[in-house]
């Protein structure tokens, strides 16, 4: 399919309905996905990157229904990521001359994925590519996504080429952010943001005041996932920047996994003392095996406080805690706070290192954790309801 969005400017991607998990299995698309190129057709023809190498056919054949191959004078590599240059090896068969402008990072990481010696020709931020009556410009973007990523930006139609920032796996035909369902929308967004790009806050952040300096105006955005942001383009932006910034709502969320229902117990009676000392505060638990893991960031992103429980087991910890914190460790939260619990037979070591692991991971700690030894019994519940109410009123937001 080939969708219009300017004068002479083509949308030329997939929509990939199909989709459920991205990056192998680290990532859940519950709404698809798309990947999307685009083709400016000038004096000269560039094409700004291309889908996933499992449509790479399929690519080419529909770019043949809005160009001759062999007529597109440039391409342009925002990103190497092969869900954005996988097609190029397809592509590249029909014009293995065409100037490929990516960033010196770009080229040491398409070289290393197709092993091709195509006509590279790298860019920095400011180098501007004669289009005719337009003019690209190329803004280095490092790690939103990746060291090599980069962002274009076209005049005249003042459109903003930002590849993987701002945008969202969510698989729509109505291309355009006004016409879906904004629930839907800035929840894949926000997911988004939280599983990939919560490490890169701070370069979030720099990158978008740098963009801001420099006063471009700006009609769209097209993002390389997702739709284009046409009604208010910059309402994204202001997402981002409040996003960036220590994100977090009046939410606790509970974590954890359980083997014979007594961390379970635990975790329920936490909740029942959160609840007790703030109506207020929004809790949220999960039972980490049997949770879709990218939808617990998501909401681990959105707490001010994350409790994480698991029984001790082999002298060490249940191994769906153990992936969990993993991420936790990767993803490189900040001004968030946390604690530990879990139930135990004979050692209890589980606590202590799930504790220090989110210490690791840059949560301060509320507490030496708790611990529970066989299955709770009254005196046990009623202790968890203590630390619950003790969580909450540490964590505690109040209003003037
Ligand atoms: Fe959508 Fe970093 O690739």
């Amino acid at each position: 399919m080939i969708r219009k969005i300017g004068e002479d400017i083509f949308w030329v991607g997939k929509v990939d309905w199909e989709l459920r998990l991205f990056h192998g299995s680290e990532y859940s698309t519950h709404r698809g996905t798309t990947y999307n190129s685009y083709l400016v057709k000038d004096e000269k023809t560039v094409l700004i990157d291309t889908v996933w190498d499992s449509y790479g056919r399929e690519f080419v054949e529909n770019l043949k229904k809005v160009i001759d191959i062999e007529k597109i004078d440039y391409v342009v590599s925002n990103h190497a990521e092969v869900d954005h240059s996988g097609a190029l090896e397809e592509l590249m068969r029909f014009i293995p001359q065409a100037p490929i402008y990516c960033t010196a990072n770009g080229v040491k990481s398409l070289k290393g994925h197709f092993h091709k010696g195509w006509n590279f020709n790298p860019v920095s931020t400011g180098t501007r590519l004669n289009l005719g009556k337009r003019e690209l410009i190329f803004f280095e973007a490092p790690m939103l996504h990746w060291p090599d990523s980069m962002f274009c930006y076209l005049t005249g139609e003042k459109i903003l080429f930002s590849n993987d920032a701002f945008g969202h796996h969510y698989a729509s035909e109505l291309l355009y952010n006004d016409l879906v369902n904004q629930g839907e929308l800035f929840q894949e967004c926000l997911k988004y943001y939280a599983n990939i790009l919560t490490p890169f806050s701070p370069l979030v952040e720099k990158k978008i005041s740098e963009l801001a300096s420099m006063n471009l105006p700006l009609e769209m955005i097209c993002p390389s996932h997702g739709v284009i942001w046409r009604k208010n383009p910059l309402q994204i932006v202001g997402k981002y920047l409040e996003w960036a910034r220590e994100y977090k709502e009046n939410q606790i969320t509970v974590v954890y996994d359980t083997m014979w229902k007594g961390t379970k117990k635990m975790a329920e009676a936490i909740v029942e003392g959160l609840k007790a000392e703030d109506e207020e505060v929004e809790v949220k638990i999960f039972k980490l095996s049997g949770s879709d893991k990218n939808d617990v960031i998501t909401e681990v992103f959105k707490s001010k406080a994350i409790l994480v429980g698991s029984p001790t087991i082999n002298k060490g910890i249940l191994s769906s805690v153990a992936a969990f914190l993993e991420m936790v460790k990767g993803l490189r939260f900040r001004g968030k706070k946390a604690a530990s619990f879990g139930t135990y037979g004979w050692s209890g070591e589980s606590i202590k290192m799930i504790k220090d692991a989110l210490k690791d991971s840059g949560f301060e700690i509320l507490n030496e954790g708790l611990k529970v030894n066989w299955n709770p019994d009254k005196e046990a519940l009623q202790m968890c309801f203590n630390f619950g109410k003790d969580i909450a009123s540490q964590t505690k937001i109040f209003k003037t």
